[in-house]
């Protein structure tokens, strides 16, 4: 098995993969996506049984996480189908199944969810306030977040609440969104907003660094350094007050390429070895060559040999670091 692992050229071991099962979603986060977005044709994504047989082969070398991501992963029909196909593999060759979603439609999927395996989920929060939620969603469908969020942890589902910094949206209600998380028993995760895409907004006017937020936070709570991982790329701390965990992922603050264990494969099968960068390889011409998976694997095998070393994302930069949306790559 050791010898069939994924380790790229900086001896780093690939074992989380992140599947963008769908580029489509409900809501139109303007950090995210422009209001008039263009999607990907249906005919070029992949079905559920070639995500299958992708994923199955990402897990038989080695990756032991499996985030299912989109676009809004719960808008794609019959997802469960794939959940429940990959969790043949949990408590064996996979350690888990996790999910990030916008939360609109979480409250019809959270028990089923639950059944088919899966224990954690993303949920985005980037405000509790329902006009806010609308200016920076473009969608009026607060109220049905806050209900899924809700029945995630009615089914079980321990859930950590993204919220992404925003300066002007949401930056003064940051430690309100931390205190009602941790009340609740969620974590709380900040994340800084990602050059990924056109955007109808200046980046510049959005991004707020996530050192000024937690130099603000800490004049009035004590944060405490924790090692606690949960395989991606945050780094935690320990709100004293609260009693929560609190996660920052700070791409552009502080650049986590060294210990980078991700890859992303799209709904189209585009292998993406780094986030901010193009490199990979197309899987979905090697999955449909042939229904063995020799092509498929050696095409996995040279992509994961040139994983570049990292991303540079520069937030002034007029263009974005590479030209697909978040939501074609999966966050
Ligand atoms: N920068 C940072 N975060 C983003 N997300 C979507 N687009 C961006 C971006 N350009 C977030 C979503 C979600 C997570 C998957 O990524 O809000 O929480
Ligand atoms: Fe949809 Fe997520 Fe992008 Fe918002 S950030 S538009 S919820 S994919």
């Amino acid at each position: 098995m050791t010898s069939r692992s994924l380790i790229d050229s900086f001896q780093r071991r690939v074992s989380y993969l992140r599947v963008s099962v769908t580029d489509r979603c409900d809501l139109r986060c303007a950090y995210c996506m422009p209001e008039r977005m263009t999607f990907l044709p249906k005919a070029d994504v992949l079905s559920l049984e070639e995500l299958d047989r992708l994923v199955s082969a990402f897990v038989r070398r080695g990756v032991r996480k499996v985030r299912l991501t989109g676009g809004e992963p719960l808008g794609r029909r019959d997802l469960l189908f794939l959940v429940e196909r990959l969790s043949r593999f949990l408590g064996a060759d996979l350690d888990e199944i996790t999910l990030t979603t916008n939360g609109t439609q979480l409250k019809r999927f959270a028990q089923p969810l639950f059944d088919a395996g899966m224990r954690r989920i993303n949920v985005s929060l980037d405000t509790l306030d329902a006009a806010t939620f609308a200016r920076i969603a473009r969608r009026d469908v607060l109220g049905d977040v806050l209900a899924g969020i809700d029945a995630a942890q009615g089914a079980g589902l321990h859930v950590k609440l993204n919220v992404v910094a925003l300066k002007d949206d949401n930056a003064r209600e940051i430690p309100e969104l931390i205190r009602w998380g941790h009340a609740r028993g969620h974590d709380v995760c900040l994340i800084e907003t990602m050059p990924l895409g056109e955007i109808e907004a200046q980046r510049t006017d959005q991004y707020l660094p996530l050192s000024q937020v937690r130099a603000e936070l800490e004049s009035f709570w004590r944060l405490t350094d924790i090692s606690d991982t949960t395989g991606g790329p945050a780094r935690y701390v320990r709100v004293e007050e609260t009693g929560g965990r609190l996660g920052f992922i700070t791409p552009l603050t502080h650049n986590f390429c060294e210990s980078c264990n991700r890859v992303r494969v799209t709904c189209t099968g585009r292998l993406y070895t780094c986030l901010g960068r193009d490199d990979g390889a197309d899987l979905r011409a090697a999955l449909r060559a042939s229904p063995d998976d020799g092509l498929l694997d050696a095409a996995i095998d040279e992509a994961i040999r040139l994983k570049p070393k990292g991303h540079d994302f520069v937030i002034e930069r007029k263009q974005p670091a590479v030209a697909r949306h978040m939501s074609t790559t999966g966050g």
